[in-house]
C-alpha cells in the first residue's frame, strides 16, 4: 500500500501505539492518534489526536477516507494461576482487548470498503505462540483476537481489505515496565517454584527488550507489505518465534515448552 490516506491508531497515547502514529505520520499518511484522554497527545507532532475509548461506543467515530485500522489499545492483569485470577479481570481484559477491538472494527469496515481497501492490523502477542503460565487470560484475550482477525480476513479480502496480525514480543513500554517484576503467583505457595523459576527466565530475555519506536517501523513496514503474510514479529524475539512456530509441528512446539517449563 502506499503511504497515503487516513490512517487511525487506537491506545496512542503513549507506548506502542504512539510510536506507530508517529511513524505513519512521517511516512505520509494523514494519522489520526486516538486515545482516553486526548491531553496525553500532547507534544505529538504531525497527526490529529482525537478521543475514543474503545469500551466507549459513544466516543468510537472513524473518518470516510478511512485506509488503516490500527488495534493497539490493550490492557493486562497481574498474572494469577487461573484458580485465582477473579473473574473480574477477565471480564476488564476482554472487555477493551476483545469487545473494544471489535466495536471499533465493525464501524472500520463499512469505511474501508467505501474507500476501495486498507489494512486492518490488530496487536495480539507472541504470547499467544508459548504456554506462558499464569498469562492464561491475557493470553486467551489475544487469542481471541487472532480466531477474529482470521475470520475477518476471509470476509473482508472481497472488499480489498487486508487483515494482519502483530505479535509483539517484548517492547519498552509502561506495560512491560509493569511485568517486569516477580510474578504474583509467587505468593501463593503451591506455585511459588514454578513463578521463580518463570522470573529467572524472564532475565533470559532481557537483552531482546526493544525499544517501540523500532518495533513502530517494523509494524509500518508490515502495513505497507501488500502481498505479505497474515501474522508478523515486530522485534528479533517474537520474528524468532514465528519462524519456530511456523517451522514446527504446533503440538511439538508447545508440547516442548511444557517440558522445559516441567
Ligand atoms: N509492550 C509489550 O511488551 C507488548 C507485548 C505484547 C503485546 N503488546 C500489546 O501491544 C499493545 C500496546 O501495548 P503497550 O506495550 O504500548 O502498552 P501500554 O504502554 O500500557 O499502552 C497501552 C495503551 O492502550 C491504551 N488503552 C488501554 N485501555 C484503553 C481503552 N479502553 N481505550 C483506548 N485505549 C486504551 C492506553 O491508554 P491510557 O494511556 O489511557 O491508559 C495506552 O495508550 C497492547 O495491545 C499490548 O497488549 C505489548
Amino acid at each position: 500500500m502506499e503511504p497515503n490516506g487516513t490512517a487511525v491508531v487506537t491506545g496512542a497515547s503513549r507506548g506502542i501505539g504512539r510510536a506507530v502514529a508517529i511513524e505513519l505520520a512521517a511516512r505520509g499518511f494523514d494519522t489520526i492518534a486516538t486515545m482516553r484522554d486526548p491531553a496525553a497527545g500532547a507534544g505529538l507532532e504531525g497527526v490529529r489526536v482525537e478521543k475514543l475509548d474503545v469500551t466507549d461506543p459513544s466516543t468510537i467515530s472513524l473518518p470516510d477516507g478511512l485506509r488503516v485500522l490500527v488495534n493497539n489499545a490493550g490492557v493486562e492483569s497481574d498474572n494469577e494461576p487461573l484458580e485465582h485470577m477473579p473473574r473480574e479481570s477477565w471480564e476488564r481484559l476482554f472487555a477493551t482487548n476483545v469487545f473494544g477491538l471489535v466495536e471499533v472494527t465493525r464501524r472500520a469496515v463499512p469505511l474501508m470498503r467505501a474507500a476501495g481497501g486498507g489494512v486492518i492490523c490488530n496487536v495480539t502477542s507472541s504470547s499467544t505462540l508459548a504456554p506462558v503460565p499464569f498469562l492464561g487470560t491475557y493470553r486467551a484475550s489475544k487469542a481471541a483476537v487472532t480466531a477474529i482477525g482470521e475470520s475477518l480476513a476471509a470476509e473482508v479480502a472481497q472488499f480489498g481489505i487486508r487483515v494482519i496480525e502483530i505479535m509483539p514480543g517484548p517492547i519498552e513500554t509502561d506495560m512491560l515496565t509493569a511485568s517486569d517484576r516477580p510474578p504474583v503467583a509467587a505468593e501463593h505457595s503451591e506455585y511459588r517454584e514454578l513463578a521463580n523459576r518463570l522470573w529467572e527466565g524472564r532475565q533470559g530475555i532481557r537483552d531482546q527488550y526493544t525499544p517501540a519506536n523500532e518495533a513502530a517501523r517494523r509494524i509500518v513496514d508490515a502495513i505497507c507489505d501488500d502481498d505479505g503474510p497474515l501474522r508478523y514479529g515486530c522485534d528479533d524475539l517474537s520474528e524468532g518465534m514465528l519462524a519456530g512456530w511456523n517451522a514446527t509441528d504446533n503440538a511439538r512446539w508447545v508440547g516442548g515448552m511444557l517440558k522445559s517449563m516441567s
